[in-house]
């Protein structure tokens, strides 16, 4: 699935540069958005950004000592499909001291040229897992950290937790903030998807009919103590529409996403999950986990729906 998209991309921006190269418009696009070259994004990566980011884009370089900052996680997906190419863009050229982070990511405006670095974005769109492997419509998506018990009104809350406590004996601190990842469709003619920022203006734009669901990057404890990385999709009924894990590996991440597939069609709004069809101990094990993953996951969507609401209220749309 990853394979393929990277195929495209590069065979994408291949035939895109090829129609510029012809009409001779190279550098008039430099200033917009481009499908960069990934093969040439790879090697730049190596060259400039491996010694801090790793060269698996981990975040675990060669240079640790010295660096104000954690460098980023370029495979995370919580993180990198909050930011648009165009945060990427000026974090790239302008590095923290253009963009406020507080932190050692140096500016590549000198040493880098603009196309360079829509390549390098390629590069890194093809680390992580995009939002359309979960929902191939989505067209606009909001997305925010949320804490479970610390959103909206009292009595929502001590429901989130009082639920969470009778069905899971003990949760971390932890596991009780994730990223939410909220998805539209739009009739729109907008090209891709487009992260809309949280401004309430933008907010009381988008409609509730568009809302298509939610998309969640959370771990899995599997068997052997192993973290297994997630990808989750819910609809708007709560019901999965899609769990894999984000290691790249094939090795690693078929026997997992075969097992995770089982799980797709499963969970209800409203409903207790019971996810108990495995018979193999293995398969138990993540029946389990897999419940405590939803668990999770449906109450981080409740808290953004309670948030929701209030601002329905707000704006008299509700
Ligand atoms: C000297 C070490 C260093 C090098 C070299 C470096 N980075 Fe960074 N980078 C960092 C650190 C540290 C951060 C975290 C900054 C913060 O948020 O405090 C960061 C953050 C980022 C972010 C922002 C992620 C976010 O949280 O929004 C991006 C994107 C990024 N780097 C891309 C690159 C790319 C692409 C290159 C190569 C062209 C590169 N970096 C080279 C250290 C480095």
């Amino acid at each position: 699935m990853m394979g393929r998209t990277i195929r495209n991309k590069k065979k994408v921006a291949w035939a895109f540069g090829l129609v510029m190269a012809m009409l001779g418009l190279t550098a008039l696009a430099a200033d917009d958005a481009l499908v960069g070259d990934l093969t040439h994004g790879a090697q730049l990566y190596r060259m400039h950004c491996a010694v801090c980011h790793g060269f698996d884009g981990s975040g675990k370089g060669k240079v640790t000592t010295g660096l104000k900052g954690t460098p980023a996680d370029h495979r995370n997906g919580a993180l990198m499909n909050a930011r648009d190419d165009k945060m990427l863009f000026n974090v790239i050229q302008t590095g923290c001291k253009g963009t406020g982070c507080d932190g050692s990511m140096p500016a590549f405006d000198r040493s880098l040229s603009k196309l360079d670095i829509w390549d390098l974005i390629a590069y890194l769109r093809s680390l992580h897992m995009p939002l359309v492997t979960f929902f191939t419509d989505v067209n606009q998506y909001l997305v925010k950290e949320y804490t479970i018990g610390q959103v909206g009104g009292s009595e929502f809350k001590e429901g989130q937790i009082e639920r969470l406590e009778k069905a899971l004996k003990k949760v971390s601190p932890a596991e009780l903030t994730n990223t939410v990842f909220t998805l539209y469709r739009s009739d729109g003619h907008l090209p891709g998807p487009e992260l809309v920022p949280q401004q309430p203006r933008r907010l009381a734009k988008l409609r509730k009919d568009e809302k298509i669901g939610y998309v969640l990057f959370m771990t899995v404890k599997g068997p052997r103590g192993r973290t297994i990385p997630v990808g989750l999709g819910l609809d708007n009924d709560y019901t999965i529409t899609r769990l894999v894990t984000t290691f790249s590996d094939p090795g690693l991440s078929e026997e997992y996403n075969r097992r995770f597939a089982n799980y797709q069609g499963m969970g209800k709004r409203g409903d207790k999950p019971e996810f108990s069809g495995s018979r193999d101990k293995i398969g138990k094990f993540f029946d389990q986990a897999v419940t405590r993953l939803y668990l999770l996951a449906v109450e981080a969507a409740n808290a953004y729906e309670s948030e929701e609401r209030e601002r329905s209220w707000a704006d008299g749309t509700f």
